[in-house]
């Protein structure tokens, strides 16, 4: 596999939005994550997650959600997803490297935490490539993953 992907993080706009919600992971990953739509609606309420596009050469391919959660005063991975036919080209992983950056960059990022569906296996072998380890917990059966450094 190539270094790293050349991805961007786009912010959601009047322009894009319609495209991200029709941005859909293959059938058989639908419980892993939550629709786009859905996210963008969360983000709405909850406003400490920032929703963001992820484009590859200005083609939209995927969509990341991360923030620092007010209650637990922790950084978060919410949402990744790819679109099914932009798989496995390294647009997940480089869109996190992208958002990793952007959260170590803050001066109270202390960790990263996120979330699995304890069956998906693609997902935990991308963050265990990128250092996340699990901790033993379980968040609404979802097994935590925690990124330390
Ligand atoms: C999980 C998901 C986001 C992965 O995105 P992806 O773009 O297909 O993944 P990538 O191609 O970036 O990375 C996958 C692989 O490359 C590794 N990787 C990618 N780029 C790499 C690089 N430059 N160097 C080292 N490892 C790399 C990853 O560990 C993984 O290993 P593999 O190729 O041996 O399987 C995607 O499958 C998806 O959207 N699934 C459905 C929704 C979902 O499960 N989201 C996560 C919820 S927690």
């Amino acid at each position: 596999m190539e270094s790293v992907m050349d991805v961007e993080l786009r912010a959601i706009t009047k322009a894009n939005w319609r495209q991200c919600i029709n941005l859909k992971p293959a059938e058989a990953q639908a419980d892993f994550v939550a629709p786009n739509l859905f996210s963008i609606a969360q983000s709405k309420v909850e406003p400490y997650l920032l929703p963001l596009a992820i484009y590859h050469d200005a083609e939209m391919v995927g969509f990341i959600m991360y923030g620092r959660d007010p209650d637990d005063e922790c950084y978060c991975v919410a949402r990744l997803m790819i679109d099914e036919h932009q798989q496995a080209r390294g647009y997940g992983w480089a869109a996190m490297i992208q958002a990793i950056k952007r959260m170590k960059a803050e001066p109270d990022c202390r960790e990263i935490a996120l979330s699995i569906e304890p069956q998906n296996t693609a997902a935990q072998k991308l963050y265990e490539s990128l250092g996340f380890r699990k901790t033993g917990e379980v968040v609404e059966g979802e097994v935590v993953m925690r990124l330390r450094w």
